[in-house]
């Protein structure tokens, strides 16, 4: 090759860059340009990358970021639409990248940049996974978090324990390095719910690996937010208790069904308040009760669903609506399934009323989460 066919150093993608680092992003526009700044300061001498995974934020980050990146080489931003959510930002970020290792930060300067070149080192000397941890020798989370948060965080700890052994300090760090090669043979197995990333890789990983996995921890003391607000929230707690859930199950249950099992039973709940209040108050006959408590129950597990279980694939607009037929129309074939499912049972003389009728609750729930998968929140 002749030297004037070198590509400039300076281009873009000429040099393969060493590290990306993922920055998911929600209403982060003030702290983006900051991080950019301190990242580069701390990155110096390392060839990386700063990948930023937007969810159409609406303070405009992607389009900060966009702007970040027509003036710096190594800045890019996967702006991405109608999906929400931490753990898929992460993963999709990752998938984007050709770099040996791949890094996750959060965006608003809780996680302290300037471990990275350490995390990157141990990486190089063979770890499998370099985790940020404030629970490890100087690390401490005193700072960033309030008091609950700080009670939530250690009561997390400790039931990720019990999936993970005693080999993690801080499971719940959204601060780790990998190579990349790593993340490529995990992720068709991780989930792309909620917020716990890591946890979730480290499961996937150490089974791969028999139990192998050689897992580094560099500790830090966790920042205050920058600016902006926590996305934590309760919505997000009960999708990491589902994520325990089925990673014990070994997957055989994956978390939406859990949630979405959660929500049925929410709904007998509902059934019954509403069915008392037609029959009761508004005085209807049984048949009209037991049909309006029948609409009102489907409607509230229908807004549950679509804010709880299917929150990354949320149905907004014109969708919600026909969203919300489509969940009737299923529901009502999940009830003749349930009936006709626990009369065969009954019939059949296999067993006792009461196990039949469960038989037929069962089948209504697994019913109505495959097909309404198939039908009201396709992927
Ligand atoms: N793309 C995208 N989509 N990014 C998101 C989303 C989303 O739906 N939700 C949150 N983020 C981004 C935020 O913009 C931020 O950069 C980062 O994810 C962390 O979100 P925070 O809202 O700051 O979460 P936190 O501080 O409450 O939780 C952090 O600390 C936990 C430790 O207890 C996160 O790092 C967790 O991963 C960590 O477990
Ligand atoms: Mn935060």
């Amino acid at each position: 090759m002749s030297s004037t066919s070198a590509p400039a150093p300076s281009v873009r993608g000429a040099v393969r860059p060493r590290l990306s680092v993922i920055v998911p992003t929600f209403n982060e526009h003030d702290n983006i340009e900051p991080l950019v700044e301190k990242l580069q300061r701390a990155l110096e001498g390392i060839t990386f990358e700063i990948i930023v995974v937007d969810d159409n934020s609406p303070d405009g980050t992607a389009e900060l970021a966009k702007s970040l990146a027509a003036e710096r080489p190594n800045v890019r931003c996967i702006h991405r639409f109608g999906r929400r959510g931490l753990s898929s930002a992460c993963i999709e970020g990752m998938a984007s990248s050709a770099a040996d290792f791949v890094a996750v930060i959060d965006a608003d300067h809780q996680h302290d940049e300037t471990i990275l070149p350490l995390m990157l080192a141990e990486a190089e000397a063979g770890a499998d996974i370099v985790v940020g941890s404030r629970y490890t020798g100087e690390g401490n989370s005193s700072a960033g978090f309030t008091k609950s948060r700080q009670a939530g965080s250690t009561l997390a700890t400790r039931l990720s324990g019990i999936l993970t052994g005693k080999t993690l300090s801080d499971p719940m760090s959204g601060f780790f390095l990998m190579p990349r090669s790593l993340f490529n043979t995990v992720v068709p197995s991780l989930s792309r719910e909620g917020f716990k990333i890591l946890l979730d890789i480290v499961v996937s990983a150490d089974r791969l690996k028999d139990g192998e996995l050689a897992i580094a921890e560099v500790p830090y003391s966790f920042r205050p937010r920058h600016a902006g607000e926590s996305k934590m929230s309760p919505l997000i707690v009960a999708q990491f208790l589902g994520l325990i859930v089925s990673k014990i199950s070994r997957g055989v249950l994956p978390t939406s069904f859990l949630l979405f099992s959660l929500v049925g039973a929410t709904g007998v709940v509902v059934h019954m308040a509403a069915l008392a209040f037609f029959l009761f108050v508004a005085e209807f006959n049984f048949a009209n009760g037991q049909l309006a408590a029948t609409v009102v129950a489907m409607t509230s597990n229908y807004i549950l669903n679509n804010e709880l279980t299917y929150a990354d694939k949320r149905l907004t607009g014109r969708r919600f609506w026909t969203g919300l037929l489509s969940f009737y129309l299923v529901c009502s074939f999940g009830t003749v399934a349930n009936v006709s499912v626990a009369s065969v049972i009954y019939e059949a003389q296999l067993t006792n009323v009461f196990v039949a009728g469960i038989a037929g609750v069962v089948m209504s729930v697994v019913f109505n989460y495959a097909v309404t998968r198939m039908f009201t929140w396709r992927d």
